[in-house]
């Protein structure tokens, strides 16, 4: 294995040293929500006790306080991505929240009767369904760049259908049901050719891969927090400024205006237009703060020591008589579905758990990528950076019982 100090690793993540049902807890569930370092539970635990209060809003020590806390925590995201401006870096609540606000604030002024849009067949529910609401409304076409058996887009079939009706691409980077890593970059250059913006869904990347919004030449790109170690309710969406610049607010209130009458409101400038009413201050610090943590690790060699993992995760699984595996791109990263032939993955998931092994079982809202596997559901292990060769061991032991328990 690559030289990459696991133990030392773990003692930052308090969660991973408890027991559950009287064994080891063996988190791979971070695709889901990944765990949370100290650092970052310490810089929450400060500003409740310290610092907090409503930001952007009073002249009083504490509200500048967190007012500084909270624009230095987008100054990081920032650095982080390599956005050129902080004004590119709106705070949302997660990737949901950052699809739907470009679907609404884009989608609703640029695209009309007749044009499309396209994503592939492995997004999220979270990738699909703001773009079919758009589409009832608006009338326009979405279309689906189909995969292969193994889980991987077929890049000629997306290169044919882009064309003049084109409006819009938004396309997952890492797929969280498959972990298929999809060639966003090639596919932007393509979407370009036609003018045609492009939207990024990170949020499995943004925690297993080093992101640049330039180099990438992404339009737009969203993550959520929780996938990259900080708190529920953080997220980022980015933006290009001159495209941010010409869209519609997505949500009407407190500190996204410059002046209003009855008669007329007038709207802030970014990043403020798109951050309507109190955002997550404290979660948005923490992810200022987990940003902090990633940059003080290796992240090179984390990138590289979790993608042994995976491939020790595969040799395993795919060794045991009974197991499927669904998902085997060429190029993947995290995550390890996987079906036991006559077994529900709910109930692999729950004999799992028994044995304090947390594994996600279900459609991982992908149902379209179930249905092109024709399976109800998958387990899905999904792996960080913290976890060991030791758990893919336990894991692998667990699923061999699974399979003695139902012959
Ligand atoms: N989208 C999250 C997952 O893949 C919740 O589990």
């Amino acid at each position: 294995m690559s030289n990459w100090d696991v133990e030392k690793i773990r003692r930052d993540f308090p969660v991973l040293s408890q027991k559950v049902n009287g064994n080891p807890l063996v988190y791979l569930d971070n695709a889901a929500s990944s765990q949370v370092p100290n650092i970052v539970i310490e810089r929450g635990s400060e500003y409740l006790k310290n610092e907090h209060s409503n930001i952007h809003r009073g002249v009083h020590y504490l509200s500048q306080k967190a007012t500084t806390a909270y624009e230095g925590a987008r100054e990081k995201v920032k650095r982080f991505i390599n956005a050129r401006d902080v004004k590119e870096c709106i705070f949302v609540r997660g990737c949901t929240e950052g699809i739907n606000l470009v679907a609404y604030g884009y989608g609703r002024k640029f695209v009309g009767e007749g044009d499309e849009i396209i994503i592939s067949a492995m997004e999220h529910h979270a990738n699909i369904v703001p773009w079919q609401m758009l589409a009832e409304e608006k009338g326009c076409v979405l279309r689906v760049i189909p995969m292969n058996q193994r889980g991987e887009l077929i890049i000629d079939e997306y290169e044919a259908m882009l064309n003049e009706r084109t409006k819009f691409v938004s396309i997952v980077h890492i797929s969280n049901a498959l972990g298929t890593l999809n060639p966003v970059k090639q596919m932007i250059e393509s979407a370009h050719k036609f003018g045609v913006p492009v939207l990024v869904d990170a949020a499995q990347s943004v925690p297993h891969s080093i992101i640049d919004v330039q180099d990438l030449d992404c339009d737009f790109l969203t993550f959520s927090g929780h996938k990259m170690f900080a708190p529920t309710g953080s997220g980022v969406l980015y933006g290009k400024q001159e495209l941010l610049e010409t869209m519609n607010p997505f949500m009407g209130g407190g500190d996204m205006i410059r002046t209003v009458t009855f008669e007329k409101t007038t709207y802030a400038g970014l990043p403020n237009k798109f951050e309507a009413g109190t955002p997550a201050i404290a979660s948005n610090i923490g992810l200022g703060a987990a940003i902090d943590y990633l940059n003080s690790i290796d992240r090179q060699s984390a990138i590289a020591y979790e993608h042994e993992l995976v491939e020790y995760a595969t040799e395993k699984l795919s060794a045991i008589e009974g197991v499927k595996l669904i998902g085997t791109a060429r190029e993947k990263a995290s995550v390890v579905s996987f079906t036991i032939e006559n077994v529900h993955p709910h109930d692999i998931g729950t004999i799992l758990d028994q044995q304090g092994i947390a594994v996600r079982a279900g459609h991982h809202c992908a149902q379209p990528v179930m249905q092109f596997f024709q399976v109800p559901a998958t387990a899905r292990a999904s792996f960080a950076f913290y976890n060991t060769r030791e758990e893919v061991d336990v894991l692998a032991d667990a699923v061999q019982k699974v399979i003695e328990v139902f012959a």
